[in-house]
């Protein structure tokens, strides 16, 4: 029976091996997204195994794929108990800009109770909380249920291997519920459990004018800029209320309850600290909606990287050839990423002037995701919390994405239990990520009281 004394002695005699290990791990600069770093991504797949061998995990295995690999790994304390599949990612988004950081990506500092590095909070740091409570659980009073480790190298990237990967191993990864942290809570005084995620869907836009480069004084005026002309197809896909044009688009779209909106508006939040926090004057976003209902409950369209032209120094007469940009939607449940994507794409190519060629490519999708709170894997994580925060955590839905959690759910029939540690304020996929102590500490200390809850409500 886990008791919080038993666990907090043993993390208070070992926190400082725990940290030393999580440091060696966010030392490798797994990032899957540049095949520059491909050694450490499997150098980091290789450091992860024998961690898990290390603390008694049978069955270790570095799976290939055609990818990155997943490290798979299991301990069966008994076919009639539980079984939670743990989920997480050991690749991490690129650094840059790197300038930005304050101190180097990979390597590894402590300040101010926090660790800094890539990967620290998403997901090395909440991913090996997960090997570290096992550890825990095993070495005091033993595992009181069974588990099965599934950690990936490609989610940053969209998770396609591991898709297959699923598909092929049923049997393999037969469980009751897949518990997962890579997502974030309200605040270390306000403990929250994510219970919905978005979708994604993301395509390539590149708009071709004339067939070269041109004299923007001898032919400027006369002929389509696909700069001019790719902005001005970006700008009509939303209106002055910011919501989006593309008709269908919110075809199927599940309308939050007043009832479930109201629950959200109680969440502690200041639109003030917002700002202040991310230094604007202000929000803005769909009218309708609030700022934390905006970031969350609602589908978006949002440009995320536009090029073409002369950008270099000075300035350059030109009027280019070509105009290029990546564009994402969040996506809600009710909606089909593959639908939005078809819809995306035959929008954006129907809706350019003959001036220009205008062709979209996809890139990866995801499905939303809703976790019910009537089931125990979400009552163990509920109980859990309250025990080592003190305070019953609030469910919160999540603006973020992890498409392979609606998968696990098709594919395998299980549900995901999102119970993450991090902050907004840890800058995930930002220069200067950082993951508390405190939060590394205190998702080791309430993983074993899942377990424990799970088993007892099970
Ligand atoms: N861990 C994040 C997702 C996340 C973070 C969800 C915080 C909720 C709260 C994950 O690693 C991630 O970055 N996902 C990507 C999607 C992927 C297809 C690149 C995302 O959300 O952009
Ligand atoms: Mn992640
Ligand atoms: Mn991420």
């Amino acid at each position: 029976m886990m008791n919080l004394n038993t666990v907090d002695k043993y993390i208070e005699s070992n926190k400082d091996r725990f940290l030393d290990e999580l440091i060696d791990l966010l030392k490798v600069p797994s990032v899957s997204a540049d095949p520059a770093f491909s050694k450490d991504v499997h150098r980091a797949a290789e450091l992860l195994a024998s961690r898990l061998k290390e603390i008694g995990i049978d069955k270790v295995e570095i799976c290939p794929t055609a990818g990155y690999p997943i490290v798979y790994g299991e301990k069966i304390v008994d076919e009639k108990l539980p079984t939670v599949l743990v989920y997480g990612h050991y690749d991490v988004q690129p650094a840059d800009p790197i300038e930005l950081w304050t101190s180097p990506p990979f390597e590894p500092v402590i300040k101010d109770g926090k660790i800094y590095a890539r990967g620290a909070c998403d997901d090395k740091g909440q991913m090996y909380m997960h090997v570290k409570a096992v550890e825990l659980m095993m070495k005091t009073d033993g595992l009181p249920c069974n588990v099965k480790f599934m950690i990936e190298g490609e989610e940053e990237v969209g998770s396609d291997n591991l898709g297959l990967f699923v598909k092929a191993n049923k049997e393999r990864l037969k469980a009751d519920l897949v518990l997962i942290s890579d997502t974030g809570m309200i605040a270390n005084d306000v403990p929250s459990i994510t219970v919905g995620l978005r979708g994604l869907s993301y395509i390539q836009v590149e708009v071709t004018g004339p067939k070269r480069d041109l004299h923007s004084g001898l032919y400027g005026g006369a002929v389509g800029n696909p700069i001019n002309v790719l902005c001005d197809m970006i700008a009509s896909l939303q209106d002055e209320n910011k919501r989006i044009t593309i008709p269908g688009f919110y075809d199927g779209v599940i309308e939050v309850s007043a009832d479930e909106r109201a629950q959200m508006a109680k969440a502690p939040f200041s639109e003030a600290e917002y700002c202040k926090e991310l230094d604007m004057k202000a929000t803005q976003g769909e009218a309708g909606y609030s700022t934390l209902e905006r970031a969350t409950i609602r589908p978006t369209l949002d440009v995320n990287g536009i090029w073409g032209g002369y950008t270099g120094e000075g300035a350059k007469t030109v009027l280019p050839s070509k105009a290029y940009a990546k564009i994402s939607c969040r996506l809600v449940p009710g909606q089909n990423p593959d639908k939005i994507t078809k819809l995306l794409l035959s929008h954006i190519e129907g809706m350019a002037p003959d001036s220009v060629k205008v062709k979209v490519k996809p890139h990866h999708g995801g499905q939303p995701y809703l976790t019910p709170t009537n089931f125990t894997g979400y009552q163990a994580a509920h109980k859990a919390m309250e025990t080592t925060f003190g305070k019953a955590p609030l469910p919160m839905r999540s603006g973020g994405s992890i498409p392979i959690v609606a998968m696990f759910e098709e594919e395998l029939g299980l549900k995901s239990v999102l119970m993450g540690f991090g902050l907004d304020s840890d800058a995930i996929h930002s220069p200067n990520e950082h993951f508390g102590i405190f939060n590394y500490l205190k998702g080791i200390q309430t993983i074993p009281f899942f377990y424990q809850n799970l088993a007892d409500l099970s």
